[in-house]
């Protein structure tokens, strides 16, 4: 061999041998010793009552504006009939939860009504039958109600009537099949006869909700919740919880009881972002705390309410309960307990009781404070804390390390919650998708025997694009992924995590990227949303060492990489996560347990399109797909797709 070939053959095999080295790396497993459990709370679920969440969202109620409280008393409303035909007058009733209601004068006889808007219009669906419902009084003379659901076109897709009204406030129901699909459908009301009527608390159900309760919830909306198999839910928020002011905070006990005497308030993201006004946006509390603690029962998710702990937003007014007033809101959460857990005897248990859960909830968690932050929050919170912690040493109090991701407030407020003993500091985090790789090591040197982090509200943002849901690309939900690797790698120190927020109505949207796309009738599961799904439907029970070269994975040619066991299933489950734009080869190498079959089961989700996103009635862009791959031997090789998160589920001997 000549020696300019011998050379070349050298530096091929060199080059064949580094390009092994850089591609085929090697992740060792220990199987045979377990790091951390698991917290069964650890993937779980942030619910805000912001884009529509609620009214116009999961509440599966399709009136806006039924009780006729909105700032506006007809928003949403267009009165039809004649003009001069009778009177359409708001009387306040001076009702201290439910003061207005309408009174229509119709006294010569002719046709007088209204139609409902819906929000954004009415979802209806072909063959589903909806439960129109009223509370009225008649004042004078005999009315009756013709009830129609009309398409956009005019058309009349669904009737009924309701007559025989009486001179006492009364709820009168009827049923109305709806014969065609429309996603825009509005309710028109109209009276005939000579009279006068009182109506208030219009309402219009589908009789499909989610567990068949009715006036409950959208059934699709719920069920993609269940499916993430969540290990808590958070609720009400976020900075709903603060109000604008304080006299818009999130108060609890009005959001219970008789759907009828929950006092409607605005909802603060109704007029927060100039560019996205939202002037009908309104709170009706039909989605109150007993239904997110039922929704929290149902979907097998530790329920974790957040409460006002005596300060209004900070971004908005800082308004602030003074330290010698904060009894009201101290009571408040020891009612809630109450409510939650307290025997039926209790007047808060009675309440839950007699609202059909006599069992406990089983609380065991609750916030104090959402993103507060300054020597303010920290000199309020000691005060919850000292009575909180006396009387309730079995519930875990959560903390808060404000708005920010790190930084001098962060700090001051992590060294305080030390201070303090708090249990468990919820920490934000609003960034980049680099900053999510970056920072993918971020619990790795958290102090062991501090508080439990719970990674409260996070999400990767992306660039912005014309469509609603276009902010949750790939490459943002695949950033998130490799974060998430940190935060089950360091499960002995973060105990919970949520992607934040979680839904987003596509016409009526606030905040983005979000959870969850819909619109009246459709939904749509982000790539974010997937990610969410392959970590905690293979949450495992036990985290294990997984190192490359004696280091964990973290970015090293782009790949990042975590594993648990399942000792339920006797599995162990690895998540790697490939972020460069070419496909690599990983070996897991086991240090331990070996596998007991001679195949594991894959879910991949990949693409080279950055860029690609899920659409509300489109076509799914990003989904994972499910394989299996033969195995033998203590190593097993798996092919990294380009740009993809990869869950491996592997059998192991017992
Ligand atoms: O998730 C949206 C908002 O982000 C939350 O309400 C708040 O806590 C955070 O600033």
């Amino acid at each position: 061999m000549k020696l300019k070939h011998f050379l070349f053959l050298m530096c091929f095999l060199l080059a064949g041998e580094f390009a092994v080295n850089a591609q085929q790396k090697t992740l060792v497993i220990n199987t045979k010793t377990t790091v951390a459990p698991i917290q069964s709370t650890m993937w779980g679920l942030f619910f805000e009552d912001i884009n529509f969440a609620a009214d116009g969202g999961i509440y599966a109620e399709l009136v806006k504006n039924r009780s006729f409280e909105f700032y506006k008393p007809l928003m949403g409303w267009k009165k039809t009939g004649e003009e001069y035909a009778g009177q359409f007058q708001i009387v306040n009733s001076q009702n201290e939860n439910n003061p207005r209601f309408l009174r229509i004068e119709s006294l010569q006889g002719k046709d007088l009504g209204l139609v409902n808007e819906g929000f954004r219009g009415m979802g209806v669906s072909s063959g589903e039958n909806y439960f129109f419902s009223l509370m009225a009084r008649q004042d004078q003379g005999a009315l009756a109600l013709k009830v129609e659901l009309v398409d956009s076109t005019g058309m009349v897709i669904g009737a009924s009537e309701v007559k025989n009204f009486t001179g006492k406030w009364n709820k009168y129901e009827t049923k109305l099949a709806c014969s065609a699909t429309h996603p825009k459908a509005s309710l028109r009301l109209t009276f005939s006869g000579k009279g006068v009527i009182e109506i208030d608390m219009v309402s219009l159900f589908p009789e499909h909700t989610w567990k068949g309760r009715k006036n409950g919830l959208r059934a699709d909306l719920v069920q993609k919740l269940a499916d993430l198999k969540p290990g808590f839910l958070r609720f009400p928020g976020g900075c709903i919880v603060e109000g604008h002011e304080l006299e818009t905070r999130y108060q609890w006990k009005k959001t219970v009881g008789d759907v009828n005497d929950r006092k409607l308030i605005v909802n603060r993201w109704n007029t927060e972002f100039s560019y996205r006004n939202a002037p009908d946006y309104f709170q009706s509390y039909g989605l109150g705390f007993y239904e997110y603690f039922l929704l929290s029962e149902d979907i097998g998710a530790a329920p974790l309410p957040i409460l006002n702990c005596g300060m209004a937003c900070e971004f908005n007014t800082s308004e602030l309960v003074p330290l010698d007033k904060l009894d009201p809101y101290i009571q408040d959460i020891l009612d809630l307990i109450e409510f939650a857990n307290g025997a039926t005897t209790t007047k808060w248990g009675k309440l839950r009781a007699d609202m059909g859960h006599p069992a406990p909830f089983n609380l065991k968690m609750v916030g104090v404070g959402n993103e507060q932050w300054g020597t303010q929050y920290v000199d309020r919170l000691k005060i919850f804390l000292k009575v909180l912690n006396e009387k309730h040493p079995e519930i875990t109090f959560v903390g808060g390390a404000g708005p920010y991701s790190d930084g001098q407030d962060f700090e001051y407020l992590w060294s305080q919650m030390r201070e303090l003993n708090v249990k468990m500091v919820d920490e934000h985090y609003y960034k980049s998708p680099d900053w999510f790789l970056k920072n993918a090591g971020r619990y790795d040197n958290y102090d062991r025997k501090g508080p439990k982090v719970f990674a409260g509200e996070y999400a990767a943002h992306d660039k912005e694009g014309k469509d609603a849901e276009s902010r949750n690309t790939w490459k943002s939900a695949l950033a998130e992924a490799a974060l998430m690797t940190g935060l089950e790698r360091n499960a002995d120190v973060v105990y919970m995590a949520s992607y934040a927020p979680l839904f987003g109505n596509i016409k009526a949207w606030q905040w983005r990227p979000d959870l969850i796309w819909f619109d009246n009738l459709k939904s749509a599961a982000t790539p974010n949303y997937y990610v969410q799904k392959m970590f905690s439907t293979n949450a495992g029970t036990d985290v294990v060492t997984a190192l490359v070269d004696g280091k964990p994975l973290i970015g090293q040619d782009s790949l990042y990489a975590s594993a648990v066991v399942d000792s339920k299933t006797s599995e162990l489950v690895v998540k790697m996560v490939n972020v460069a734009k070419k496909p690599v080869s990983l070996t897991l190498s086991l240090d331990g347990k070996q596998p007991s079959s001679q195949e594991m089961n894959l879910q991949v989700v990949a693409s080279q399109n950055l860029g690609a996103f899920n659409q509300v009635g489109k076509p799914e862009e990003i989904a994972p797909i499910e394989k299996k791959q033969k195995i033998s031997g203590k190593k097993i090789i798996v092919n990294l797709d380009a740009c993809s998160l990869t869950v491996a589920r592997i059998p192991l001997k017992k």
